[in-house]
């Protein structure tokens, strides 16, 4: 007879975070960011976004079109006195649900996303005065002005060709140009820093901004110093490589569209917790532990969402019958054990980071820093919240009361409008 919960354990061993795993986390990553900020090669990078923190006196009416690798939204913002309103919105998704499109497969076009995309912001803008657009586009880039970046690689999975290494601005205005559109993009900028704009704007003690949804990623505010500006830094820090790889991560790395690449994010990011569960469960199965049946339902790689697993975790808040697979009563449960690893490994994992910056910002912590978060993980996921905090608070048992992480909701959005702002407002300076 199979023993289940010996499986349950090998499976729990091998996803281990223990508090000392992630100080040395947390020690590797700020030893990253020293690598980096010296110029060396590093799995982590300090990306200039041209921006610094909002000074509050971002005030009007602004669009703001937020692609981050899911869904793409574009919106109208109203912005004044450290608070914002969403005055319209549309959405839609990047990869049709009845499969009539999908502008991130490999046999799409970067014309055809980038006037996707124009369409959506165009019909938000309709009938409005408002042309000056912040553009959230949520992928490493190289960015060389407020409005100037490169593509560095695509991540999430996504594979439009055309787009690597080309100028986002020149892609998304040449679409506006094809629909004779008046819009004026002013800036590009990563979701991980219209975080914290959105944050700080709210908050001005917000000093790093950071994403836990599909993908992870962080920002910091560089003080700068010896005649460098003070400027958002983005970190890419989902590539950060100096985290120990399970089975399973090692196999769902070799399966991906980037092999070796995003090595943190395929640990922490919601693009990628349905799939290590499917893999471990496939394992459960072929030892035993999960039905032949259950095995069948999941045979299908990246057929378990995080949504999935969240039902699987806390059936009681959620409304049968769902989507996704159908699993026994017991298979799920099973299954709900898996998720648990693998979703408070994740929080664990991205609070050790967070750690690793607060330390190469304020090594004896002396100061009180608080952090945004913002991202579907993080704001629908639950208890994912609270396990980051925790796992803070257990790196860190005798300063944990100076670290705060609060929700930066909608700074991919609100972000890109106070961009926006505060790059027209600079434009309207220089001319
Ligand atoms: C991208 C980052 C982005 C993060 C969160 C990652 O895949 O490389 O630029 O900030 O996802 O969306």
């Amino acid at each position: 007879m199979t023993d289940t919960q010996a499986v349950l354990q090998d499976m729990r061993e091998e996803l281990e975070t223990d508090s000392n795993s992630l100080r040395k986390i947390s020690a590797d990553f700020c030893e990253e960011m020293k690598i980096s900020a010296a110029g060396r090669k590093s799995s982590l990078q300090m990306l200039p976004s041209f921006l610094d923190l909002p000074d509050g006196f971002e005030t009007g009416r602004f669009l703001a079109l937020d692609f981050g690798g899911t869904n793409v939204r574009a919106m109208l913002v109203e912005l004044g006195n450290r608070s914002s309103a969403v005055l319209k919105q549309r959405s839609a998704p990047l990869r049709d649900p009845d499969g009539k499109y999908d502008y991130t497969a490999k046999d799409s076009s970067a014309e055809e996303l980038f006037d996707f995309l124009a369409r959506l912001v165009s019909s938000v803008a309709e009938g409005e005065l408002v042309y000056y657009l912040g553009h959230t586009f949520s992928f490493p880039c190289h960015q060389t002005s407020l409005s100037q970046t490169k593509l560095i690689r695509w991540t999430k999975e996504i594979a439009t060709p055309g787009v690597e290494g080309q100028g986002v601005g020149e892609l998304l205005q040449a679409a506006f140009h094809r629909l004779h559109s008046r819009i004026v993009q002013t800036v590009i900028l990563n979701d991980t820093v219209g975080t914290l704009l959105a944050a700080s704007y709210a908050d001005p003690s917000v000093e790093i901004g950071s994403i836990c949804g599909t993908g992870h990623n962080t920002c910091f505010r560089d003080k700068g110093n010896n005649g460098v500006q003070p400027m958002i830094r983005n970190l890419e820090s989902g590539n950060f490589s100096k985290v120990s790889m399970s089975v399973y991560d090692r196999q769902l790395d070799a399966a991906s569209e980037k092999p070796g690449e995003q090595r943190l994010e395929k640990m922490v990011g919601g693009q990628y917790l349905g799939e290590i569960v499917r893999m471990m469960a496939m394992n459960a199965a072929a030892a035993g532990a999960l039905s032949a049946g259950g095995a069948d339902d999941l045979i299908q790689p990246y057929c378990l969402t995080t949504a999935d697993l969240a039902f699987f975790m806390y059936p009681a808040l959620f409304d049968r019958p769902k989507k996704g697979p159908h699993l026994s009563v017991q298979d799920e449960k099973i299954v709900a054990v898996l998720a648990n690893l693998v979703c408070r490994r994740s929080a664990r994992l991205a609070a050790a980071t967070y750690v690793g910056i607060l330390k190469y910002l304020d090594f004896n912590l002396t100061g009180v820093h608080t952090i945004g978060v913002d991202g579907s993980l993080y704001t629908k996921l639950p208890g994912y919240a609270a396990q980051l905090q925790e796992a803070v608070k257990e790196i860190l048992p005798e300063r944990s009361g100076t670290v705060r992480i609060v929700a930066a909701r909608d700074g991919s959005g609100i972000g890109a409008a106070i961009a926006a702002a505060i790059a027209t407002r600079q434009k309207y300076f220089d001319s």
